[in-house]
């Protein structure tokens, strides 16, 4: 049976089709140059729009790298594709405070990204001390720029599974008190610790969950051998924190919303004596969090999660549209291409229980 909306029964077993309205993603890397090209349609496929990242190479840490960064987005798109890319900025030290003027007059930047520096992939541009960003800051909270923040404290001295929550005593919760209207997501949260913390903060607080951080604890990441395709960061934590995760992303609270953190990286790269942190998600992205939310038996949740809490933070309408997804297996390609090499995706040659039917525009 299908149903509009997102309207399931609690429990429904029999459910094999879902008609939701348009998803968002509010959390994707889609690099550039070849790499953009070999990913961007399977982001565009899917989503009406997405968040951005700026971590390029060469960050994008302006409001015209931004905009050059969009339009070489737009060029990558298949033909026709009504998908819109709406940007950010990377959080230097040295960020003037003009440019968030800049950024919020033009229209396409919508959040501003703070990496900690050394935290993740290419975050040595990143904020050494957030004190030096506070004007700049000060300035977002005026404009009303969301902050989007990866909150990991880097360094080796702090146990890579307790970077989380370092960095919301550390940095994030004097930061909301300091900046009390300041917009901010919490990217990509991963613990226990992180759901509470973001469901007991004050408003305009919320968070993006992935897929993976919802389907897996950090077990995936040494069974049988280790698997760097299962090394992403934020880090897969234990158990209870994934149960944690699933319970907030299928509760109906809008401040929980879907960010994949597709994070494509070649094979080589990957399958590597230092392997590059990200998983790439975006060619079944829908279909894993559906996955997810059945398991809880609240697929009748994964519309307000996935396509009306996002849209609604960031001020932005609710597309019109609908997609359906059918429980019908299939399996996921061994490999994709990518630039010069190759891309292994998450489920590489495993089966992913549903599959987008229809994707009409309106
Ligand atoms: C991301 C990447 O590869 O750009 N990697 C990841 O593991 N998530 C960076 C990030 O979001 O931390
Ligand atoms: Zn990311």
């Amino acid at each position: 049976m299908a149903r509009q909306g997102g309207g399931v029964r609690e429990g429904d077993e029999q459910l094999n089709a879902l008609t939701i309205h348009r998803p968002d993603d509010w959390h994707v890397h889609l690099r550039d140059g070849a790499s953009l090209n070999a990913v961007a349609a399977f982001t565009a496929a899917q989503f009406g729009r997405a968040i951005v990242m700026p971590n390029l190479k060469a960050a994008i840490t302006s409001t015209a790298l931004a905009a050059a960064y969009r339009e070489r987005i737009l060029a990558a798109l298949p033909a026709g594709s009504r998908f819109e890319p709406l940007m950010t900025l990377y959080l230097t030290n040295n960020m003037p405070p003009e440019e968030i003027g800049r950024a919020k007059a033009c229209g396409f930047v919508h959040g501003v990204k703070l990496y900690p520096a050394g935290a993740t992939t290419h975050s040595d541009a990143g904020v050494t001390d957030i004190r030096h960003v506070y004007p700049t800051l000060a300035r977002m909270e005026e404009l009303g720029m969301p902050l989007l923040v990866h909150g990991e404290t880097p360094g080796a001295q702090i146990d890579v599974f307790d970077r989380e929550s370092h960095f919301i005593d550390a940095v994030l919760a004097p930061l909301l008190e300091r900046f009390p209207t300041l917009k901010v997501v919490f990217e990509h949260i991963t613990t226990a610790r992180a759901v509470d913390f973001v469901g007991n903060a004050r408003a305009g607080v919320a968070a993006t969950i992935t897929p993976q951080h919802l389907l897996h604890n950090r077990n995936a990441i040494f069974s049988g051998g280790i698997r760097p395709h299962y090394y992403c960061l934020p880090i897969l934590k234990r158990e209870e924190d994934r149960i944690a995760l699933l319970n907030a992303a299928t509760s109906g609270n809008p401040r929980y919303f879907l960010g994949t953190d597709s994070a494509p990286h070649e094979r080589t790269t990957k399958e590597n004596a230092c392997g590059c942190a990200g998983m790439f998600t975006a060619h079944a992205a829908i279909e894993l969090y559906a996955e997810a939310f059945e398991q809880a038996g609240r697929l009748d949740r994964l519309q307000g999660f996935a396509s009306h809490f996002g849209a609604d933070f960031y001020g932005l309408p609710r597309h019109d549209d609908v997609i359906t997804l059918i429980k019908e297996s299939w399996v996921s390609p061994l490999s994709y291409e990518f630039g010069n090499g190759t891309l292994v995706p998450y489920r590489s040659g495993e089966s992913i229980a549903w599959r987008i039917a229809s994707a009409a525009r309106a």
